[in-house]
């Protein structure tokens, strides 16, 4: 097992959903931002490093029938399957990490809230930004949250590249056209202010 693996495995074993610092009750930013690309309830949805987050549970709901959640940890998502129940068989669950997964479908809408800030090697970032580009179709959002240039230094432990939405896009490149960015305030179960940038 990776250390980044067993990281992640420990975090899920060790917590409950709702005490971890990225725990939103609702995931309102998300599904704001998903719900503006004017992609329909017909398209497919990859949420990279979804862990425990119930953005799958308010897809559901909505009726976007191609859902896929990829995280490292199984752990995660034996949490999150624990809570949808039978409604859980929705959901393709792929356990892999982003940086060396080959996703075995193509998506209109890319999300990850809170994933890419954690590769601070830039070989990580190239094979994050490969797969993402190999798995988005053409005319296709991706939604990256991260910490923002004046947020957290550190997210569970470990350390973060913070962004502008200059510098995000950068990392990018320009096979994507910035069309959005918004500054969000997130806070924690122990009520810490934390500075996102999607
Ligand atoms: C800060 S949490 C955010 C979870 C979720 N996106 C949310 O908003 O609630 C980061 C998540 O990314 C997963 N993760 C970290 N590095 C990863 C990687 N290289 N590939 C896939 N998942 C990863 C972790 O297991 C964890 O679930």
């Amino acid at each position: 097992m990776t250390l980044r693996k067993e990281h992640w495995e420990n975090i899920y074993k060790c917590k409950q959903p709702n005490e971890v610092g990225w725990y939103e009750a609702h995931p309102e930013m998300s599904l704001r931002l998903v719900k503006s690309t004017g992609v329909g309830i017909d398209g497919s949805i990859v949420d990279v490093g979804g862990g425990a987050s119930s953005l799958s549970d308010v897809l559901i709901k909505d009726g976007y029938p191609k859902i896929t959640v990829l995280d490292i940890s199984a752990a995660a998502l034996q949490r999150a399957k624990e809570r949808l129940g039978e409604l859980s068989n929705r959901v393709k669950w792929l356990e892999g990490d982003i940086t060396e997964a080959k996703l075995p479908d193509n998506y209109d809408i890319w999300h990850d809230r809170a994933v890419f800030h954690f590769l601070t090697n830039a070989d990580d970032r190239r094979k994050y930004v490969d797969t993402l580009r190999e798995s988005l179709n053409t005319g296709g959002y991706a939604i990256i949250g991260t910490f923002s240039i004046d947020g957290p230094v550190k997210c569970s432990g470990l350390d973060v590249v913070r962004y502008s939405p200059e510098t995000l896009h950068r990392e990018l490149g320009d096979d994507f056209k910035l069309l959005e960015s918004i500054n969000v305030e997130h806070v924690t179960p122990s009520k810490f202010v934390q500075k996102f940038i999607f």
